[in-house]
């Protein structure tokens, strides 16, 4: 249906397709995408799913909920379109955004 591409912290770039209703971590995990630890498996716990949206996608990812809100406030490299990936769900509007990965995970 259309592909997401997650951007490492050093520039190496991971197109991967993407499927309507799975979460932005399983389509990384999936994807073998490196630094998605997804410790918890999705329950918003751990903070090792951390993404930064690409400013111009962000508004296509959605909500955030006050549990993903205080995971993201222990997250070093947090910034102003971080979002834990478990927790935005992949839509076909979707096609062509773009993700980076922080340096590092908790
Ligand atoms: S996988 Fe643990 S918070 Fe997202």
């Amino acid at each position: 249906m259309g592909r997401i591409t997650f951007v490492e912290h050093n520039g190496a770039k991971h197109p991967v397709e993407i499927e309507a209703g799975k979460s932005l971590m399983e389509a990384a995990v999936e994807n073998g995408i490196p630094g998605i630890d997804a410790d918890c498996g999705g329950a918003c716990a751990c903070g090792t799913c951390h993404v930064i949206v690409d400013k111009s996608w962000v508004e296509s990812t959605g909500e955030m909920y006050a549990s993903e809100e205080g995971m993201l406030a222990m997250t070093p490299e947090k910034t102003d379109t971080s979002r834990l990936s478990c927790q935005v769900t992949v839509s076909e509007s979707m096609d062509g955004m773009v993700v980076h990965l922080p340096e590092f995970q908790m």
